[in-house]
């Protein structure tokens, strides 16, 4: 029952470094399900999300464990004897138990999952998943409250996804691996994370090209011939977003390091037209902000265009900015929920459909907000900064999901934020 309190201040000073991606380290630690033996992940983030999905793979026989020394450095050894059946508690948890699909059809030839959980944006359909896997001799069974395929062989197959799906191109590479033959998926989605699985998955023994393009090709290597590797997880363009966003709303001069300004590009030069300075520093993005921000429109796309995950962000941006912004969302329909918390602090958002009409004020004021999912309770707490008196936000086990220590990062640049204990009512 923890709340997070945030008072005004500013401006924020110094720098912030970022861990790895949520979004990335989930499905690399899926990848250990390959290969027997111990696989180590680096500049790994602490986030609830991390055990979780370390205990869905213990389920299912790779046993993940922190290093002791390192709390970074994630120890995730495959026992050769791997189960197909992923406990249900586990798998309505996250959004990324789907990830299991491919890897587990790829090694296995089964797998029975739950429908996965994960932030509730509204509807998140797999068609495109079932589809592609269809195309590559999967059978699913028709049951509508679980997932359950089977593939004695995998074949390659010509897959043109009809919109960029992370999770399907995710499903897709990782279902190829050690399918007979060549599978090229086109459309596929560009995200840093997908690039950063194909990169461990092909230091594993995987033959994957095309790597970061919209046109990915697998050559299938026949079962168990991947072996285990240490890697990197690629640091977290959304947690780092979230810093800036921060910097933005309080002003101030900060660096924040651990995530490419390559992965952010038309980010920052949108957040760049709102007013801040931005420019690229070895390691890292430097934002100087006088706090004064102008609207600008902003609308969700695929990468490289503005990810959904920033929205919120740029909502609170635009929510104290001077003049009138329009978001379109264009991934997620129902991804507004957030608003309603946003206006109990003083902002002017007005939602139809897609759309979104932020009319800037001249300030926010502090009150009680829930967040509702792991990127709109971040934005809460940068809406925080910017709100005279006192914000409490609860609802913090969203953002535990997905931030690793929101808080000491925020301290750590002059913000006036805590974390607090409550009873529970
Ligand atoms: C991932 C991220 C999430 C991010 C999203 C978009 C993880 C764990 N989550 O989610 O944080 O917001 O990418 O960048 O990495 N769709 C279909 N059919 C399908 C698959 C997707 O209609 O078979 C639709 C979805 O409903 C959504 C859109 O395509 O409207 C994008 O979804 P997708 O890219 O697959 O996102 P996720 O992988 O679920």
């Amino acid at each position: 029952m923890d709340r997070i309190v945030v008072h005004k201040c500013g401006p924020l000073n110094g720098s912030v470094r970022v861990p790895g991606a949520k979004n990335s380290v989930l499905k690399l630690m899926v990848a250990s399900l390959y290969a027997p033996g111990t696989h180590i992940l680096t500049n790994v983030p602490d986030i609830s999300d991390v055990g979780t999905m370390g205990r869905l793979l213990g389920a299912l026989g790779v046993d993940v464990r922190h290093d002791s020394n390192d709390p970074d450095v994630l120890f995730l050894v495959n026992s050769g004897d791997i189960r197909t059946q992923a406990p249900s508690e586990l798998v309505e948890t996250i959004r990324a138990s789907i990830n299991l699909l491919g890897p587990l059809l790829s090694c296995c030839g089964h797998v029975r999952l739950d429908l996965p959980g994960g932030d509730d944006f509204g509807a998140r359909p797999i068609d495109m998943h079932i589809a592609g896997l269809t195309a590559m001799g999967v059978e699913f069974d028709p049951a509508k409250d679980h997932i359950e395929a089977r593939a004695e062989r995998l074949h390659g197959a010509d897959i043109v996804l009809d919109f960029p799906s992370v999770g399907a191109t995710e499903n897709l590479v990782t279902a190829a691996v050690h399918a007979e033959g060549l599978t090229t998926i086109r459309n596929a989605a560009r995200e840093p994370e997908i690039a950063d699985l194909c990169s461990m998955l092909t230091e594993m023994g995987a033959q994957i090209t095309g790597i970061g393009t919209s046109t990915i090709s697998i050559e299938g290597v026949p079962r168990g011939s991947l072996v285990p590797v240490t890697h990197a997880v690629v640091g977290d363009r959304v947690q780092a977003a979230t810093y800036l966003a921060s910097v933005a709303v309080a002003g101030g001069d900060v660096t924040v390091t651990g995530s490419r300004s390559q992965h952010m590009e038309v980010l920052l030069r949108r957040m760049n037209e709102m007013g801040p300075e931005i420019t690229a520093v070895p390691g890292g993005v430097r934002m100087k902000s006088d706090g004064y921000l102008r609207a600008v429109d902003v609308q969700t796309l695929p990468y490289p265009g503005i990810a959904t995950d920033y929205k919120p962000l740029l909502m609170t941006m635009l929510a104290v900015a001077e003049g009138i912004g329009i978001v379109t969302e264009n991934l997620y329909p129902g991804r507004f929920r957030y608003v309603e918390e946003l206006s109990k602090l003083g902002a002017d958002i007005r939602t139809d459909g897609h759309h979104a009409i932020v009319r800037g004020v001249a300030g926010l004021r502090g009150a009680a907000v829930s967040a509702p999912d792991i990127r709109a309770g971040a934005a809460l707490v940068v809406a925080g900064l910017a709100a005279e008196g006192r914000t409490i936000i609860s609802g913090v086990e969203h953002i535990d999901r997905g931030y690793d220590d929101i808080v000491g990062r925020l301290r750590g640049i002059g913000a006036s934020v805590e974390r607090i204990s409550v009873d529970a009512p």
